[in-house]
């Protein structure tokens, strides 16, 4: 049973992979959060995995929230995350096995795949160059039959990306990140032509269309799907995201 979350689809790639190979079952954690389904009936021996980006050397705060309220009716012999991430993700998994623990559950094993940012809702972050990201999928790509023969095997593993200063990132920067996650600054230029995009490609059915344009209401994780996959470039966050690119996984094709 694999959990996951994304919102650029590079997780979601992650997963589905991971998925398809060991013929997981996939539950989507926004999806299972809508149908307020935290309880779930494991197979003998069957492992449970998490598939999530890093957000500010965290995991999601939607993550972390769902996490809180699993329950499984036996206890897993084999519990694996995977996080994908622009370049590092501080100490994530320290943050993420404390969250597992609370609920009983063990970490054995953390894979970690560099894959192209999106995150660019703060000035000077923006998104990788074609190039860059063609590299950094290109090596994902290449790195995940080792990481499913390690979860097939059962085997633990420690590849988290730490980046410099990452007590500092997770721990500071991190836990005060929440406070800068809005929906507020978002809207749509002239150039909305209506399409709805925005609206169907919300995990969290966060937006909908008020007189032909996004509205947003204010339950966002600012995973940047609705920026990212607007097909005319006109959703914007406040002045953060002038001038910079779009992309989501797919988008290189
Ligand atoms: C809100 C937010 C915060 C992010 N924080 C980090 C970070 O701390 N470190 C990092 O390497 N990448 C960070 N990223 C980049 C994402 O982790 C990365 O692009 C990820 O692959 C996106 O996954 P998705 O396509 O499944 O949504 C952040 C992205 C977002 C949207």
């Amino acid at each position: 049973m694999i959990f996951y979350f994304s919102g650029c689809g590079n997780s979601r790639f992650i997963a589905e992979s991971i998925a398809k190979e060991l013929n997981d079952r996939l539950i989507f954690i926004p999806e299972a959060e809508r149908e307020q389904q935290f309880a779930y009936t494991l197979a003998e021996n069957e492992r449970v995995g998490f598939v999530f980006p890093i957000y500010s050397w965290r995991p999601p705060a939607l993550v972390s929230a769902f996490v809180r309220k699993l329950h499984f009716d036996r206890h897993p012999d084999y519990v694996w995350m995977a996080v994908t991430c622009g370049s590092n993700g501080g100490h994530a998994d320290h943050v993420f096995r404390q969250q597992l623990e609370e609920i009983g559950l063990p970490l054995h094993a953390d894979f970690c795949f560099v894959m192209p940012n999106v995150y660019v809702n703060m000035a000077g972050m923006t998104i990788d160059k074609p190039a860059r990201a063609q590299r950094k999928i290109a090596r994902s790509k290449a790195h995940l039959p080792a990481v499913v023969q390690h979860i097939r095997d059962r085997e633990a593993a420690a590849e988290m990306r730490r980046g410099a200063f990452p007590g500092f990132k997770t721990n500071v920067i991190g836990k005060g990140f929440g406070k800068w996650v809005s929906d507020e600054p978002f809207f749509a230029t002239d150039a909305c032509v209506s399409c709805g995009k925005c609206v169907s490609v919300c995990p969290l059915q966060n937006i909908t269309l008020e007189e032909g344009r996004p509205k947003w209401h204010g339950h966002c994780t600012n995973c940047d799907a609705c920026y990212h996959h607007c097909p005319q470039h006109a959703i914007q966050f406040g002045k953060a995201t002038k001038g910079k690119g779009q992309y989501y996984f797919g988008s290189e094709e």
